[in-house]
């Protein structure tokens, strides 16, 4: 989509649509949506006195000009209560906005930067939310849709802005709100993707071609032979089932020679549960099994692009798991890494075996990371424990999960701190190893923090935090940033605490 910032006034914009905002706290109108009502004779004002726009946030009204303005349309959005306003209202009204155009068939739409007048927020933050909130929604995944026309798409954006003074924050905002829009997208396509197209192989490469775009962006590949030679057997137990080889796959960006933030993510390609195999009904979802990974690419491809000047390293363990003859089985004993053995209860906890190896993998890099941060689709437990709200949060430092908590705050993309309590650990006691990879028998209680205890396992004494994303990865259902199918869940939570990350050291 094309995003441009222009000078001016909202009522003599060119293009298909325009589009200004309402409160629902009753108020004159004013601004420019009482610039574009005095246009229209009142009618926002008439629609809203006979109460039939009431200004909540995602609600859309359109009127048709009839010559009074350049523009043949005027979308109008809710932005909620004066109250609760913020970037999430200006990211969810914009979405609305977006939406409705689109549905519409209209390709340019003109609109405020919403929050950044009498709104009082912050012009750079408010236009990168509006630029946020129009990408993610307008957002549509149909590479394998045949025959079918494309349908027309939303493709032209313009900021329009009355005071000269805020023009520059709002491109500089604009740029940065593109920038994880599209690290937001890459996510959602690599989790819609299906999963014999998206193999790990594929994975990998999709990395290096985000990498060659960047000449700030390294990346790195490890095959099945590496990965045995520096002794990841948990990673390798998983991906011995399928016949797909699996890829480890390290990505670098900022001053190499400062400890890096370590991004982790899950990258099961696709999660059969392998022998202990799970039931045919909507294993399809588990596609989205690599939905961790997704959201550290998308967000290194961010950090790239906004040029943070941080060294972040993010690491993906890309398999798939898959029962064959040559598949790992309940009572396997497997030694990761780091040297610590696991016997295998049930083959469908595979996440917290490959990322133990790639968070004992984190640990040997130079110099040492300064926090490691992994993502993963862990637990159908966490859905149980919070739904849709908010990823389940467990960390053994307060300072970073005070970090990820804000990040989630604001972005919307929320976190939600959970309990590492010591007696988790006593789940996992094995008879023969030096734990097992699950609790004997399932369902078992506080299943979220039992997975989290045994990644907890593999971080050593680095300042770590793990979020079990889970439930917020892929939605059934259409939501108010995008269709349903992947959320892209995570970029713009990590590319946040990214931008604001606090080195441990320093505060205190
Ligand atoms: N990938 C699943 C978790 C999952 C479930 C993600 C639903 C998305 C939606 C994970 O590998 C898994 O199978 N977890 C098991 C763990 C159990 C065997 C300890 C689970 O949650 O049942
Ligand atoms: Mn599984
Ligand atoms: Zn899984």
């Amino acid at each position: 989509m094309q995003i441009e910032i222009h000078s001016g006034r909202i009522e003599e914009a060119q293009a298909d649509a325009v589009m200004v905002n309402v409160f629902q706290d009753p108020g004159a109108l004013g601004g420019a949506t009482g610039a574009i009502d005095r246009a229209l004779k009142g009618l926002i004002h008439q629609a809203i006195e006979e109460g039939d726009f009431k200004g909540k946030v995602g609600e859309t009204a359109v009127f048709y000009t009839q010559g009074a303005l350049a523009a043949p349309r005027v979308i109008v959005v809710g932005i909620g209560t004066q109250a609760e306003f913020g970037l999430d209202a200006v990211r969810r009204a914009a979405a609305a906005g977006a939406k409705r155009a689109q549905d519409m068939g209209v390709r340019h739409v003109a609109t405020v930067t919403q929050g950044a007048g009498a709104g009082l927020l912050d012009p750079t933050s408010a236009a990168q939310a509006v630029v946020e909130g129009t990408l993610l929604a307008t957002y549509r995944f149909d590479d394998y849709k045949s025959g079918a026309r494309p349908k027309s798409a939303l493709d032209k954006l313009t900021l329009v802005e009355i005071d000269n003074l805020k023009m520059e924050a709002e491109r500089k905002g604009a740029y940065i709100g593109q920038a994880i829009a599209e690290g937001a997208k890459l996510a959602r396509d690599l989790v819609n993707q299906p999963p014999n197209y998206l193999t790990p192989a594929k994975f990998a490469e999709a990395a290096m071609a985000v990498a060659a775009d960047r000449p700030g962006l390294t990346v790195k590949v490890l095959e099945k032979v590496q990965m045995a030679e520096l002794g990841m057997g948990a990673l390798l137990g998983v991906a011995q089932g399928s016949s797909e080889p699996p890829k480890f796959i390290i990505l670098e960006h900022g001053p190499t020679d400062e400890p890096p933030v370590v991004i982790v993510g899950k990258g099961i390609t696709f999660d059969t549960g392998g022998i202990s195999i799970k039931p045919a009904m909507r294993m399809e979802l588990m596609k989205g099994d690599m939905a961790g990974a997704a959201a550290v690419l998308g967000a290194m491809q961010v950090a790239s692009d906004l040029n943070l000047p941080l060294h972040v390293v993010g690491l993906i363990a890309a398999t798939e798991n898959m029962p064959s003859g040559n598949a790992i089985k309940p009572a396997d004993v497997l030694k990761a890494m780091n040297g610590k053995t696991i016997e295998i209860i049930s083959t469908d906890a595979e996440g917290r075996l490959v990322l133990a190896d790639a968070l004992s993998y984190a640990q040997t890099l130079t110099p040492p990371p300064q926090a490691m941060v992994d993502l993963a689709t862990l637990t159908g437990a966490i859905f149980v424990a919070l739904g849709r709200s908010a990823a389940g949060l467990f960390s053994n430092n307060d300072r970073v999960a005070e970090q990820l908590f804000q990040a989630g705050e604001e972005t919307g993309e929320r976190v939600w701190r959970l309990p590492l309590f010591p007696e988790y650990r006593e789940v996992i006691d094995s008879d023969v190893a030096d734990m097992r990879n699950s609790a004997a028998t399932q369902p078992a209680p506080a299943g979220a923090g039992v997975g989290a205890i045994f990644i907890q396992e593999f971080v050593g004494n680095f300042p770590w935090a793990h979020l079990d994303v889970a439930s917020m990865t892929y939605h059934t259902a259409s939501h108010p940033l995008g269709p349903k199918g992947a959320t892209g869940y995570g970029v713009r939570l990590l590319t946040q605490f990214l931008r604001h990350w606090q080195p441990l050291e320093e505060k205190d």
